[in-house]
């Protein structure tokens, strides 16, 4: 059901790969919300992915750009800008990639190139979005930026690797940029940490499918699904959220906030 939330409103949607993206179902979510948006990717998954799809079914054009290039990020704004006839009111970061994770190697055995390359895919990307939003002044009046985060920046996900230090520098780049946006022109940046996703790049942490049903287990409404993250999203780009900025907003059932739930000890003991 729509409530016209964002009618109206222009954005730009990153990371959307395939039907099971968190960015996919949030795109879905805007439009059914009366957005207007433009998508993109890395070039490379625009070969691999299904993005264009999801561009016909939503009206929204694809354009491709690497989110470590401040060249493809100034032409992915400014041909969003053009398409959308003005400034962008949101926009949305869901990108993740570990080399590193991706490779198999272990937290005590990483290699340092790849780490660096992590770091500037899943997190260096939001600053470089940022700034380069900030420079060419495409963000409206109480715009909302918004990255997708995890938990592993604050606890430790032993499997989550050097992503955990990924998502750590993510969350911070949001509390930073944040203060500067907010007081430029009443933009706000926020991050959501979200529950264990069934996506390509949450699949591809070791052990997934396991810590997806502990986490299930011990967060007394559930894992929040994509779906569900989608609407949180969209609240964020509403005008419902207008004074909420620099914040790590918990997605997750009430995992965060969890000691023990008993449902855990009776996973354990029917694995017994
Ligand atoms: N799935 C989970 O369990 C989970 C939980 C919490 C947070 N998140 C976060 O949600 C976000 C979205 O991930 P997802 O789970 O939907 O998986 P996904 O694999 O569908 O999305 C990750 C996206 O990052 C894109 N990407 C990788 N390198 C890029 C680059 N250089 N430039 C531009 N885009 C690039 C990929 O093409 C892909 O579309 C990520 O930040 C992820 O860390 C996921």
């Amino acid at each position: 059901m729509s409530h016209n939330l964002l009618a109206g409103k222009k954005g730009v949607i990153f990371g959307a790969l395939d039907e099971n993206s968190i960015a996919w179902k949030v795109a879905e979510r805007c439009v059914a919300e009366g957005a207007q948006i433009t998508l993109t990717n890395a070039p490379v998954a625009m070969r691999m992915g299904v993005i264009q799809k999801l561009g016909e079914q939503l009206n929204a054009p694809v354009i491709p750009a690497d989110a470590t290039s401040e060249e493809d990020l100034q032409n992915l704004f400014q041909e969003s800008m053009e398409h959308l006839g003005g400034k962008l009111d949101f926009v949305l970061h869901s990108i993740g990639m570990s080399l590193n994770v991706r490779k198999k190697r272990d937290y005590t055995n990483l290699k340092y190139d790849w780490m660096l390359k992590t770091f500037d895919i899943s997190a260096i990307s939001f600053h470089k979005v940022m700034q380069t939003l900030w420079k060419m002044d495409a963000m409206n009046e109480n715009g909302s930026i918004l990255a997708l985060t995890y938990m592993a920046a604050q606890r430790t996900f032993p499997d989550y690797s050097e992503m955990a230090e990924s998502k750590a520098l993510l969350e911070s780049f949001a509390r930073s940029f944040g203060f500067h946006f907010g007081e430029k022109n009443g933009v706000r940046v926020n991050t959501i940490s979200q529950s264990p996703t069934m996506t390509t790049a949450g699949s591809g942490v070791k052990g997934f499918g396991d810590f997806f049903t502990y986490a299930d287990k011990m967060s007394p409404l559930g894992n929040a699904s994509a779906d569900s993250c989608a609407d949180y999203c969209v609240t964020m780009f509403s005008d419902f959220t207008r004074m909420v900025t620099m914040q790590n907003l918990y997605h997750d059932g009430g995992f965060s906030s969890m000691g023990m739930n008993p449902k855990v000890f009776e996973m354990v003991d029917e694995n017994k």
